[in-house]
């Protein structure tokens, strides 16, 4: 039983893409936000980063998510998973299968900007799991969370670190929205990466072999296709920098010469200086506590903490609670 529920389509996505780039390529400094990295081409090289050596977030979520999940079905006795950013959902067997074995699961709801890969992945999980009823939401996680099927007792996973890529206040606006699409006593499992040694976070954003610096610069093909603009991307250096105050990683473009790009679509002219950097990515890490506190202040209170021996990587098992109405 598979279906699909449309809240965006390719006008909407072809109108925020030309707002964000308007917006990012004129403002000082320059930015881009990391959501456009993924087309088909770029969501293969995110693929292909999380099978690096140096890149562990993903194979660490997994063996932590490998060894909790018969915990994790039994803590929550999910009625119905949601997955936002379900991408490839290979991660996401691991839960559905410890959640079947529980017997309470009856249905999975992944969540996803790309119909393309949501429509890929719903096919192959309605093959695997025949039983299960699937309805794949194409949408927006920072603006369709209202949207998502009501159910009972519902467990919403955010893995993979992905969090990371918003700042504070859009954690604390997107935490907000999320408490408010759920019940009190539905369930937050979300994956982040954590903060440790820049010597082993530096290198797994920006890897010998160069992947990262092609998934970095496909941003700039993107925009080549979708919007008629002329980037060189061999113009362009990727930067990968640890920011030890804001505790985040910083994924970078630097323009190797003086130029100027031209966008078509947007009858925009964009001045590059030689050794100008733009931003494309944050990916923070997080501690224990301040997640805690994070997911404290949204409404949602912590029952479960899994990481790996190292402490390189966190599993937050967190239970929406009432949010105390404020008085008038
Ligand atoms: C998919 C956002 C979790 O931040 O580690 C990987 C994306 N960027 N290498 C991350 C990414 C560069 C990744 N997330």
């Amino acid at each position: 039983m598979t279906s699909l529920e449309k809240h965006l389509d390719e006008r909407d996505l072809a109108r925020s893409l030309r707002a964000d780039v308007r917006d990012g390529l004129t403002a000082t400094p320059k930015r881009l936000p990391p959501k456009w990295f993924y087309d088909a081409r770029g969501s293969r090289l995110f693929e292909d980063i999380t099978r690096l050596p140096e890149y562990y977030p993903t194979r660490t979520e997994r063996a932590i998510l490998a060894s909790s999940a018969a915990e994790i079905a039994r803590l929550t006795d999910a009625k119905t998973l949601v997955e936002l950013g379900s991408g490839s959902s290979e991660k996401t067997r691991l839960l559905l299968d410890a959640m079947l074995r529980q017997g309470t699961l009856g249905s999975f709801v992944p969540l996803d900007v790309s119909e393309s890969a949501l429509r890929e992945a719903v096919d192959a999980l309605g093959v695997a799991y025949p039983g299960l009823a699937i309805t794949g939401v194409v949408g927006d996680m920072t603006r369709h969370l209202r949207q998502l099927p009501d159910g009972d007792n519902r467990v919403v996973a955010f893995l993979g670190g992905t969090i990371g890529n918003l700042v504070p206040s859009e954690r604390a606006a997107f935490l907000g929205d999320l408490r408010s699409a759920l019940h009190p006593g539905e369930w937050l499992l979300l994956g982040a990466d954590l903060v440790k040694d820049p010597g082993t976070l530096v290198p797994a954003y920006d890897d010998a072999a160069g992947v990262t610096a092609e998934f970095n610069k496909n941003v700039l093909r993107v925009i080549n296709r979708e919007l008629r603009a002329d980037f060189d991307p061999s113009a362009f250096e990727h930067v990968a920098v640890w920011d030890p105050e804001r505790e985040w990683i910083e994924m970078r473009l630097r323009s190797g010469r003086d130029q100027v790009v031209h966008v078509k679509d947007l009858d925009l002219d964009v001045a590059f200086a030689e050794g100008e950097e733009m931003r494309t990515e944050i990916s923070a890490k997080f501690r224990r506590a301040g997640l805690t506190a994070e997911l404290a202040a949204s409404g949602f209170a912590l029952r479960h903490w899994w990481s790996d021996p190292q402490d390189w990587f966190g599993l937050a098992l967190a239970q929406a609670e009432t949010i105390p109405r404020v008085r008038p």
